[in-house]
Parts: structure tokens; C-alpha cells; sequence
């Protein structure tokens, strides 16, 4: 398998809930790298943009709200198979059917406020990460 490269986001709920730590902790656990990773509060027009495909779903106004809410942590992170590997430890969107001992099980407290972010595929992983890291 490639080596790939992910991004991945640290909620606002996760954030606040004390849980930066312990999540950074599974992502290392799990053999990612993490090449890099900041903490910084996204402005609504931030927001909209990164969510842009969800442009035309009801919870649109929601998520946006949710997001920019407080700090997330940002991150990109490098593995064998790292898009869908971080996609399987985050867990199912909403955490009622997410398998034991993912993030989402573990930390989630709805689908809204479901603790962490992570591309899902290999192109949006490319644009994710080159708009929070230049140099990516
Ligand atoms: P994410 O993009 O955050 O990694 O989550 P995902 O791929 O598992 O889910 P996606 O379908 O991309 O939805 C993006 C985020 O929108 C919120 N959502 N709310 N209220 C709802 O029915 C609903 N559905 C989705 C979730 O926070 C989801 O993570
Ligand atoms: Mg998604």
C-alpha cells in the first residue's frame, strides 16, 4: 500500500470537552504521522468555504454555527492507506453505529457534535490540506 497523506480536525466539542490529548494520542497509537498540526478558531466565510459541498444540505447554517463554535486542532497526517485508516478509527458519522474503539464511539456526543473531521479520499485530502497548510 502508498503512503498517503490526510487531513484531520479536532471539533469544537472535542476541544472543549478536554479531549485534544487523548485523541492525539489514538491518531500515534495508530502509526500516524503527524506532520502538522495547529490550534486556531475558523471565521464563518473559513467555514462555509471548507464545507462548501454541504452548500445545499439542510444542516448546512448548523454545521457552519457548530464549527466556528470554538478552537479546533488541525492536522495533517502521513501513513500506509491514511485516508480511509483515519476514517476507520474516527468511526460512522453518527457515533449510534460507530464500532467500539473509535473516536467517535469512544468521544462523539451526536452526529452533529461528532469530535473529529477526516477526508474521504484521496482528492479532498490534497485540497483539505493545502487550505490549512500552505506547504502542503
Ligand atoms: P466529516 O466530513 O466531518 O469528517 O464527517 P463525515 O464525512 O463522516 O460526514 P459528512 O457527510 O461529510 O458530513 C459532514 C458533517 O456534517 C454534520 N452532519 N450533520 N444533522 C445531520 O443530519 C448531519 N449530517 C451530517 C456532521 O458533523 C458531519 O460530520
Ligand atoms: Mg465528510
Amino acid at each position: 500500500m502508498a503512503i498517503e497523506r490526510t487531513f484531520a480536525m479536532i471539533k469544537p466539542d472535542a476541544v472543549q470537552n478536554g479531549l485534544t490529548g487523548k485523541i492525539i494520542d489514538m491518531i500515534e497509537q495508530n502509526g500516524f504521522t503527524i506532520l502538522r498540526m495547529q490550534k486556531l478558531k475558523m471565521a464563518t466565510e473559513h467555514a462555509q468555504s471548507f464545507y462548501a459541498v454541504h452548500k445545499q444540505r439542510p444542516f448546512f447554517g448548523e454545521l457552519v454555527e457548530f464549527i466556528t463554535s470554538g478552537p479546533v486542532v488541525v492536522m495533517a497526517l502521513e501513513k500506509e492507506n491514511a485516508v480511509a485508516d483515519w476514517r476507520k478509527l474516527m468511526g460512522a458519522t453518527n457515533p449510534a453505529e460507530a464500532e467500539n474503539g473509535t473516536v467517535r464511539k469512544l468521544y462523539a456526543e451526536s452526529i452533529g457534535k461528532n469530535a473529529v473531521h477526516g477526508s474521504d479520499a484521496q482528492d479532498t485530502a490534497r485540497q483539505e490540506l493545502a487550505f490549512f497548510f500552505y506547504d502542503l
